[in-house]
């Protein structure tokens, strides 16, 4: 730690609202004395972007950026970011993972009143705890149109070794048409939904919801196809990749040829380490994986091809010194390892967890048969029953995934601990997303620790957007 580029701020009043002490999480406690505040500026504007591919985009984007410009802070910072609304509509921030104070979490109408067109705000939270993070739009598919961008945290003391680190956002695109943007464009027209109009007196939402759109081009930090850039590294590199996936509807498997994957921390928190051929990672998940540069090459950390127009998104691992002009892919088998959560544990353990939960929730996923709306306990939100709570309880979540495409629920304001009865509760793993896969039953228990109302929701922004979402309500005590 440096200290001497920390400036020796007194906080004050304004910076109150901002600081927060997780109490859920060991080992946190740090002089406030010694808090700096980052400032970063954010100006939300339509741009044309290019994202290497000869053809221009028109985007959604903060500071003319897609993703947008990279956050990295140290743990225990304050964050301040300055919002300035240019676009034609309302937006807000989310800081997707971050357990922190309830007005600060960039939900429109929930958390807050939508920053209007011309509008600014500001939004101002301690940075804890360490690890890899998204922020991004909140406000109906902007996600989808650009507006995201990596969060860094880094941890007080590093405890990790290792020579470099990448940051990776995994990105979704319509190449045939304009960008992110096309999905908003392509509200259907009558005829398509005709079929469905029966559905519409079910549920009292006055608009369809959009379909997806079909994504066919894939980019890595705002980087299409062969504009990628290179991992470049040397031989005996250990390298950090956090991989973190802003795509609104697309999961990736990825493997990197040559090079078994180690996965050190999940959605920002650290596990012990487990090694995997394929990763999977679902819309608003992360993964801080690590490799060993032992295999001098041209190679490629690519994702399988599961559909078409997919398989594109291709990452070259270059080892400097190398001259071969051609990469190897990796080749994906049936028999490779495929890490998943259970094969988890947490890296400390979390004490006396043992206990049944103060409170558990059934949470039936369905939706996408027959229907455009996507819905828990048959419900579309905002019409979706709250998760009511009372502070200081430990609640479970037991969700039943009885639709045919996997759902990666995201709670907003808390990790929750992936329940894992093959283990003792002292070693589950903490998230904030977990891919719910179809005809699954999984569940997660959080402790609510942190008043407000939370959101809670499918991060495949399409289910989202067509209801799958509730929101948990703190008992006013
Ligand atoms: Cu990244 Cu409510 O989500
Ligand atoms: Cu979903």
């Amino acid at each position: 730690m440096n200290l001497n580029r920390r400036s020796f701020m007194k906080y004050t009043a304004s910076t109150a609202a901002g600081l927060w002490i997780s109490s859920c999480l060991p080992d946190k406690a740090i002089s406030k004395i010694n808090q700096t505040v980052k400032e970063f500026h954010f100006t939300a504007v339509q741009t044309r972007v290019n994202l290497g591919s000869g053809k221009d985009f028109v985007a959604w984007t903060y500071n003319g950026q897609v993703p947008g410009p990279e956050i990295r802070v140290r743990e225990g910072d304050i964050i301040r970011v300055v919002l300035k609304n240019n676009l034609p509509e309302d937006t807000t921030i989310h800081w997707h993972g971050i357990p922190l104070p309830n007005p600060m979490d960039g939900v429109p109408n929930v958390t807050q009143k939508p920053v209007a067109p011309g509008e600014t705000f500001v939004y101002e939270f301690e940075a804890r705890p360490a690890g890899s993070f998204i922020y991004h739009s909140h406000f109906k598919l902007q996600l989808d149109q650009g507006l995201y961008g990596p969060l860094i945290i880094e941890p007080l003391s590093e405890t990790e070794a290792y020579d470099q680190e990448y940051t990776l956002l995994l990105e979704d695109w319509v190449l045939q048409d304009v960008g992110g943007a096309a999905a908003i464009r392509r509200r259907p027209a009558g005829p398509m939904m005709g079929g469905r109009m029966g559905m519409r007196r079910q549920f009292p939402t006055s608009q369809m919801p959009l379909p997806e759109p079909v994504y066919d081009g894939y980019a890595v930090n705002g980087r299409l196809l062969s504009a990628i850039y290179p991992i470049v590294v040397n031989k005996g590199d250990r390298v950090k990749l956090r991989l973190i996936n802003p795509s609104s509807a697309t999961e990736y498997y990825l493997s990197l040829a040559g090079h078994v994957l180690t996965v050190t921390h999940v959605d920002g928190n650290p596990i012990k380490p487990v090694p995997t051929e394929v990763l999977r990672i679902g819309m608003g998940e992360r993964y801080d994986v690590r490799f060993n540069a032992n295999n001098p090459g041209k190679w490629l950390l690519a994702a399988m091809e599961t559909g078409l127009g997919e398989g594109m998104l291709r990452i070259p691992v270059n080892y400097r010194g190398i001259k071969r002009t051609q990469s190897v892919g990796p080749i994906f088998r049936q028999d490779m390892l495929l890490a998943n959560y259970m094969d988890f544990t947490f890296a400390n353990l979390w004490g006396d967890i043992t206990l049944p939960p103060d409170r558990s929730i059934y949470q039936t996923l369905s939706g996408g048969m027959h229907s455009s709306f996507w819905t828990i306990n048959g419900q579309v939100y905002p019409e979706t029953d709250a998760l009511r709570v009372q502070k200081g309880e430990r609640v479970r979540l037991i969700y039943g995934n009885h639709s045919m495409m996997p759902h990666p629920m995201h709670l907003h304001g808390h990790f929750f601990k992936i329940v894992n009865p093959a283990i003792p509760p002292d070693m589950w793993i903490l998230k904030d997303t977990l891919i719910v896969d179809p005809m699954q039953q999984i569940a997660v228990e959080f402790t609510a620790d942190n008043p407000g109302k939370w959101l809670h929701h499918c991060h495949n922004l399409y289910h989202m957007e067509a209801g799958m979402a509730n929101v948990v309500h703190y008992a006013q005590s």
